[in-house]
């Protein structure tokens, strides 16, 4: 039952890594199932002979599913080591935030109006570009990458009693109008200001002695990379209209593999 239960999640997750790849390892990652699915096949078939009493038959079958598992695993590392089809979350967020300056362009012209006084020549000024940065996080606020935090209880709890699982679902606290009022606005100054604090669930990257150790290259190298980008457009527009202005509510969810950016 629990092998059943791992294939099927196995399945699904690579179903939607699928979804978000381009056509060349879209092809890689069908030989990929395909090979894995043939694996399943002669596996159980092997389980249905041996169950048969046909030992000879499930002898056989069983280095074939072996040699099926063994071709879908490389094609898989492939995909991942070569391909980097793997889910980077890094590029998440930064395609995110590109969305959000383009849709909200006056979100990019402060940032553009940030860069003037930093040498882009100089990588220490990324530390200084806080408008950009709070945009980057803004985003990991409005469509969290990781939208859940998972924790065993170590003590009893009214919530949780010892040893229970804790499923701390984030994404909700991150947009909670109960508690914020910008909950489902773009407002990146919620972060330098402090409103965008983790005492009100707001933790993208987590918090305590758990929290992301990725969190401060993550901020620079998305920083960074957005802010070369901003340096060599002077425009950035999206070809759809996948994201409404900033006077509606942004959406809890959408398919940012789909976005076209227009720039100039
Ligand atoms: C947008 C990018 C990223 C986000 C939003 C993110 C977020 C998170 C979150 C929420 C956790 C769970 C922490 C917990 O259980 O409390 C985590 C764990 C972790 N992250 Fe990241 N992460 C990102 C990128 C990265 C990168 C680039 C690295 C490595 C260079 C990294 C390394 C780790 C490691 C090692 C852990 C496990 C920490 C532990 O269990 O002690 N992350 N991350």
């Amino acid at each position: 039952m629990l092998i059943a239960v791992g294939i099927g999640a196995a399945a699904a997750a690579g179903l939607v890594d699928g979804s978000r790849t381009h056509e060349q390892q879209q092809r890689v990652g069908l030989v990929h199932a395909a090979c894995n699915t043939v694996a399943v096949g002669l596996y159980s078939a092997s389980l249905t002979a041996r169950l048969g009493n046909r030992p000879l038959r499930g002898r056989m079958s069983a280095p074939a599913g072996l040699a099926a598992v063994g071709a879908g695993g490389l094609l898989g590392g492939h995909l991942a080591y070569r391909q980097a089809a793997a889910f980077d979350a890094a590029a998440i967020a930064a395609f995110n935030t590109l969305t959000l300056l383009a849709a909200h362009p006056g979100l990019a012209d402060r940032a553009r109006d940030e860069q003037v006084y930093r040498d882009a020549e100089d990588p220490r000024g990324i530390a200084e570009a806080d408008h950009l940065r709070a945009c980057v996080q803004e985003s990991l606020r409005l469509w969290p990458t990781a939208p859940a935090i998972l924790r065993d209880s170590t003590r009893d709890d009214p919530l949780a009693p010892e040893g229970a699982a804790v499923a701390v679902i984030s994404s909700f606290f991150h947009r909670d109008a109960q508690t914020l009022d910008f909950a489902d606005r773009s407002t990146p100054d919620a972060w330098p200001d402090g409103r965008a604090e983790p005492a009100r669930g707001i933790v993208p990257f987590s918090a305590g002695p758990a929290a992301c150790p990725g969190r401060n290259l993550v901020l620079f190298t998305v920083t960074a990379l957005l802010d070369t980008v901003l340096r060599r457009t002077t425009d950035l527009d999206l070809a759809d209209p996948v994201l409404p202005d900033p006077s509606r509510p942004l959406p809890h969810t959408w398919n940012h593999t789909a976005v076209r950016l227009l720039t100039a």
